[in-house]
């Protein structure tokens, strides 16, 4: 048996959602490429190739589209709850905590049944940008806005956040911006999804995981951590001598390098055009400009190993000029993503085998027992 760290390049499940040639830089949804979906589609409609595997067409695309809004609206206990949060708890934690209790407030024992799945994955791609917006809301000691299901979700989601209906631009951009984040293969937060799903949990125990596993820096926490190292950086001259540094000591620079591209997160061509069009549009950004001024000078020590900008990494600028909050950054990402976890998790439960890899064990054999009075501080260290 030979240990894998990180279980790299080690295949999790076969699976028909989505595709990545990382040295090509392509990602495909259902065979779709990215580019052609962030340029036609709506998150609705994505979401809706993402669970069934196809494009609807107008007639299926509006019947779900009206389930989806139809099943925004949270229910009073949740909402009552979601105001209970300690006022500096980190939005993920909310999210994670919102999503849990969304569970007890849920059918439970009907997983077996495709159709109360659908139901149930549908509540939870509905709900989660309406819990984000909510809890922001009540931390900030403002009145919650409740969802509008004549709005498409990204107009809403921005409305309920931020308090003001967003121009048609900008809505685009967030709506462009969810379908980019919607699905990634065997991410940790998928892998997450899948495992917890695979024990026949509950989904909201599956997606309380997931939310969990995207907190991190190396993962969904990295948009965050690039605006606040933009912002340490300070302006476009500083960056060499901030680089350096950094690579003289071995750190890492948040939103560069991905487990599987080896080149330019396609995701990140995607948003870098988008941001030069956003900034056109509403005055340039410093932090735009450092970014920028980062990724040509990282270009060198790090592109030659294989090492470029991900998704992350001009998702927090755009989502600063919207005039989001850098902690609701990573909550944005889950916005997205929730639709390939249910996507994942209804591919996992039609052909369900519990996960339970095994593991190379390290540690010793036959150590004796040793009474409590006769341990020393050496005997019970080894
Ligand atoms: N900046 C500088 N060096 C980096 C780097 C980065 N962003 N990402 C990886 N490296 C270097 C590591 O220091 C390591 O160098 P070493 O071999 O000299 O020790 C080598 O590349 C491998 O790093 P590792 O973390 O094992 O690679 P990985 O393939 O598992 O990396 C990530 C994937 C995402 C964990 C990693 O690139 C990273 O931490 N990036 C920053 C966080 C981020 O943006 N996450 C969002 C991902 S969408």
């Amino acid at each position: 048996m030979e240990y894998v760290p990180g279980l790299e390049k080690v295949p999790a499940a076969e699976s028909a959602i989505s595709f990545i040639d990382g040295h090509q830089g392509i990602l495909e949804y259902r065979g779709i490429r990215i580019e052609a979906l962030a340029e036609n589609s709506t998150y609705e409609e994505v979401t809706y190739l993402l669970l069934h595997g196809e494009l609807p067409t107008r007639e299926q695309l509006e019947t779900f589209t009206t389930r989806i809004r139809q099943a925004r609206a949270l229910p009073p206990a949740l909402r009552d709850l979601i105001c209970t949060f300690p006022r500096d708890a980190h939005p993920m934690a909310a999210l994670q905590t919102a999503v849990s209790a969304m569970g007890m407030l849920m059918e439970r024992g009907r997983i077996h049944d495709a159709k109360v799945r659908e139901q149930q994955a549908i509540e939870f791609i509905a709900r989660i940008p309406v819990i984000v917006a909510a809890a922001h809301r009540c931390r900030a000691g403002e009145e919650i806005i409740d969802p509008d299901p004549s709005l498409d979700r990204a107009t809403d989601f921005l409305r309920m956040l931020t308090g003001e209906t967003p121009d048609a631009f900008t809505a685009h951009v967030m709506n462009v911006s969810l379908i980019l984040h919607a699905d990634h293969t065997m991410n940790a937060s998928t892998f997450a999804t899948r495992v917890t799903a695979s024990t026949e949990s509950e989904p909201a125990a599956a997606v309380a995981a997931a939310v969990g596993s995207l907190s991190g820096p190396l993962h969904g926490g990295a948009n965050e951590r690039v605006l606040r190292m933009l912002e340490e950086i300070g302006s476009p001259e500083k960056v060499g001598p901030w680089l350096q540094e950094k690579l003289a000591r071995h750190e890492k620079i948040m939103g560069m390098g991905h487990r599987v591209y080896k080149t330019k997160d396609p995701r990140a061509k995607i948003l870098q055009k988008l941001a030069v069009e956003l900034f056109e549009r509403r005055g340039s950004s410093p932090l735009f400009e450092i970014a920028v001024e980062l990724e040509k000078q990282a270009a060198e020590p790090l592109g030659s190993r294989g090492i470029y900008p991900n998704v992350d990494f001009y998702s927090g600028i755009v989502y600063n000029r919207m005039g989001i909050p850098t902690d609701v950054f990573t909550p944005i990402f889950a916005a997205g993503r929730i639709a390939g976890w249910m996507a994942h998790w209804i591919e996992q439960m039609s052909a369900n085998r519990l996960f339970r890899p095994t593991q190379i064990y390290t540690g010793p054999h036959d150590v004796p027992y040793v009474p409590i009075d006769r341990r020393t501080p050496e005997v019970s260290a080894t």
